[in-house]
């Protein structure tokens, strides 16, 4: 892969794909609020790399999915708002995606200078199934620049104009992000220094069987809990009450129980839980062992024995990979599992990577200092395609 270091970029206009997917909520007064700014914060090193050495920076990025072309609500007026606090430079926003507006904004750069296209995805051709399609909105942006950055790692695993055509069209190089992504993930996934302990948490197992089937064959332990635990608590015959169950998935899960005992995966589930009888804050709640959740009553957080075994199977780790929360965090009688496990994480004197997407939204919910992590991936959906062992489009165009 070619990093910008190898690109000639000085006054020359450089087409980077960031991920500027960031949650937003809107105020009293109607403007849009931008929750956590992780994800332009880690597009700022390569940003800036490019405009110390002269390039004009066009930023191309998507928010949310947009079904009926440009919108206010998913306009990117507030993250170029954003960027150009932290870049202390007025980030102009294009007023389309790659016609007149984007043509307009561009031709009127100086060296350093950064633009922001709007929304790539208001322009439907972005996400088509059709390779010409996309085809034609790649010609469009790459008739802006004369290089191809890619640095949106959250994207990286979706086949769309701005995040693979493109990079067919120019010379291409990985930005830093992507670079950091992809190293991390790759010595996690086929050099990991050992013990190796894969935390795996949130709603749906059938959301995790790829990963776990992965990961199995090349892990020390397996800590599983969130509500996927309650399948793997099922498969063990363990009434989990009105828990998150998937039973459609009970049989799989009792094959990957098998598994793991083959493998001399030590495979960790909790010993007990908090349980509530609604899915509530102000529910009426208590702890109680794995095998005694009573009908009527539903697990929402790991309870105080497995935050201590959990702990304590993470401890002596050397490389740990966390996906997924532990309970429903953003309840404060249900973070605690979540609070426990991401600070046992932090004490590991090894690499540690916290998958994108929930888990490091809970890392910044609750407060739990971000630097205690060797890395925080910013892609949800990218980095569990990644764990699962897939080639990503996004990143294998970059080795061509
Ligand atoms: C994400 O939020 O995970 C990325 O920005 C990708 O978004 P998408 O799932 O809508 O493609």
């Amino acid at each position: 892969m070619q990093t910008i270091d190898d690109l000639d970029v000085a006054g020359r206009r450089v087409l980077v794909r960031t991920d500027f997917n960031v949650p937003l909520e809107t105020l009293a007064d109607g403007t849009r609020h931008i929750t956590d700014d992780g994800r332009i914060q880690a597009a700022l090193p390569t940003i800036q790399a490019l405009r110390d050495r002269g390039a004009r920076v066009i930023l191309v990025a998507h928010l949310g999915r947009p079904k009926d072309g440009p919108s206010s609500e998913l306009s990117l007026a507030p993250v170029a708002a954003r960027l150009s606090e932290l870049l202390g430079t007025t980030v102009v926003l294009a007023t389309d995606v790659s016609r007149d507006g984007a043509a307009h904004a561009v031709g009127a750069m100086h060296d350093g200078d950064v633009v922001l296209l709007e929304n790539v995805r208001f322009d439907a051709r972005e996400t088509s199934k059709d390779p010409a399609v996309r085809g034609e909105l790649a010609r469009e942006l790459a008739a802006l620049a004369d290089v191809f950055v890619s640095d949106g790692f959250g994207v990286v695993h979706r086949e769309q104009a701005s995040v693979t055509d493109v990079a067919r069209l120019l010379p291409h190089a990985a930005g830093k992000l992507v670079l950091a992504e992809a190293l991390v993930f790759s010595k996690v996934l086929t050099d990991p220094d050992r013990p190796y302990v894969v935390i795996l948490g949130g709603s749906k197992v059938s959301d995790k069987l790829g990963v776990i089937t992965n990961l199995l064959t090349k892990v020390d332990r397996l800590i599983v809990g969130g509500g996927m635990c309650f399948t793997f608590l099922a498969a063990m015959g363990y009434n989990v009450g009105s828990s998150l169950l998937e039973v459609d998935q009970i049989e799989t899960v009792k094959g990957l129980i098998a598994q793991a005992t083959e493998l001399e995966v030590e495979l960790i589930l909790p010993v007990d839980l908090v349980v509530a009888t609604a899915f509530s804050a102000d529910a009426q709640h208590k702890i109680v062992a794995a095998d005694k959740i009573q009908d009527g009553w539903m697990g929402l957080d790991i309870g105080p024995n497995s935050r201590l075994l959990f702990a304590e199977r993470i401890a002596d780790a050397r490389t740990v990979v966390w996906n997924g929360p532990m309970g429903v965090f953003e309840m404060a009688p249900y973070a605690e599992g979540t609070r426990a496990v991401a600070t046992a994480i932090t004490q590991v004197n090894g690499l540690t990577v916290v998958g994108g997407g929930d888990s490091a939204a809970a890392v910044r919910l609750l407060g739990i200092d971000e630097s205690g992590f060797s890395h925080i991936s910013t892609g949800g959906g990218a980095s569990l395609e990644l764990l699962e062992g897939r080639v990503l489009p996004g990143l294998a165009v970059l080795e061509g």
